[in-house]
């Protein structure tokens, strides 16, 4: 399929899709080769970034990160050749496993299970220094943020080289909404849609996001969902019920002929402001033209100031991230209005105004409480209740 040459595409990041899973002929090469091959085992997140690489998602990249790109990643939010990039995608092995590798080699990927996945043609290995990643990164060295915790608990060698994906399988929970770079932008081009938001959540959807997503909806021609099911911390609500309650939402709520609902396999990072453009730019890669960053994106704790992954975008000459970010203040309902609000539409004082977090819903869940309807849809609400099994009647 050529995309690129289409004239309603966006074009990936980079200007090429990136496609690195093996052709029948190349698979059947590694599986001859694969009982010879030195082993690294991916933990979940390597694997989810090894699929991302191999479907496109982080085009421009080919594969793990080499110190040429992993050092300006880190220090200059750009690649070494010159193209945004915020977050460094690297596969950090330790000392002892990187020991017998050599430079040139070919390496087996296998999942955490132990099943042959990925080939990395290693073409460099070297040492990083996770203090300044965690600073210049993720704005903190505490080892209580949860995308720290990641760097600290991780080896001290990266290696480094392109990757191939054995084969793309389908998401074991998640088949149908499993809508890879290609066929996203496929199916955007038959529906005609030249302008499309793009919408990161890792949260259950609450009537905040909906508005949000409305609002941008009023000005755009599609809406692609795009929650993340890779891994999240602990205490996040599970990726099965965030589906189903976004299934729940778009069949009482949107027209469906204006939303595609897709899972985004990646893993968080809560890297805020520096995520938020990672998300960009992979909803870029899906193809999208637009989108959405509202209060505190990819945040956690109080490491980053409500809108500092708004701020983030001006860092970037104007068009040089090849997708709009939308912006959006705070959210609230507006019991004066009786309508969902911000404070650059709402005339109400905090009296009025319903305001709860994600972190606030999930605090009340765990309590056995449910939200109220000003903050969830009661269809919604009730699908929380079901599967946090909360004896309410709703
Ligand atoms: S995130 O980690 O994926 O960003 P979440 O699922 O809570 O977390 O948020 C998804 C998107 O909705 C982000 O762009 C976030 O900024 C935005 N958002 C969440 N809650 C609100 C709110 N009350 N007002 C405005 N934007 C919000």
């Amino acid at each position: 399929m050529n995309l690129s040459h289409h004239p309603d595409n966006i074009a990936p990041h980079g200007g090429t899709l990136i496609n690195r899973i093996c052709s029948p002929e190349q698979k059947a090469e590694f599986l001859d080769k694969a009982d010879h091959l030195p082993r690294i085992q991916l933990d979940e997140r390597a694997l989810s970034d090894l699929e991302m690489i191999a479907i496109g998602g982080f085009s421009p990249l080919t594969g793990f990160m080499p110190k040429a790109d992993y050092e300006p990643v880190v220090n200059e939010m750009h690649l070494a050749n010159g193209l945004p990039w915020a977050i460094p995608v690297t596969l950090s092995v330790t000392e002892e496993e990187a020991a017998p590798l050599k430079e040139g080699m070919l390496v087996r990927l296998d999942n955490p299970q132990g099943q042959f996945v990925g080939v990395l043609h290693l073409t460099e290995k070297y040492p990083y220094d996770k203090l300044h990643e965690a600073l210049h990164v993720y704005r903190t060295n505490e080892e209580k943020h949860p995308g720290v915790k990641v760097v600290y608990n991780q080896g001290n060698i990266n290696l480094a080289g392109d990757v191939w994906l054995l084969q793309r399988n389908p998401h074991p929970y998640f088949p149908t909404y499993q809508i890879d770079p290609a066929e996203s932008r496929a199916l955007f081009r038959d529906k005609g849609w030249k302008t499309i938001v793009g919408f990161q959540t890792r949260n259950p959807i609450h009537r905040a996001h909906e508005y949000i997503q409305k609002c941008a909806l009023e000005t755009v021609d599609g809406l692609f969902l795009h929650p993340l099911v890779g891994a999240t911390k602990e205490d996040d609500i599970p990726a099965d019920v965030r589906m189903r309650c976004y299934e729940i939402l778009l069949e009482h709520y949107f027209p469906l002929d204006r939303v595609i609902l897709a899972i985004n396999p990646a893993a968080m990072r809560y890297a805020g402001p520096r995520e938020a453009i990672f998300h960009a730019l992979v909803r870029k890669n899906y193809g999208c033209t637009h989108f959405i960053v509202g209060r505190d994106h990819a945040g956690v704790g109080d490491y980053y100031g409500t809108y500092d992954a708004q701020y983030i975008f001006d860092e970037f000459a104007p068009g040089e991230l090849g997708i709009e970010p939308m912006k959006f203040e705070h959210a609230f309902y507006c019991k004066r209005t009786g309508q969902m609000a911000t404070t650059k539409t709402s005339p109400s004082g905090p009296e009025d105004r319903v305001h709860l977090s994600g972190t606030k819903v999930r605090e009340m869940l765990r309590r056995g409480e449910l939200p109220p309807p000003e903050f969830s849809r009661p269809e919604v609400a009730a699908e929380l209740a079901r599967a946090m099994r909360i004896p309410v009647e709703v």
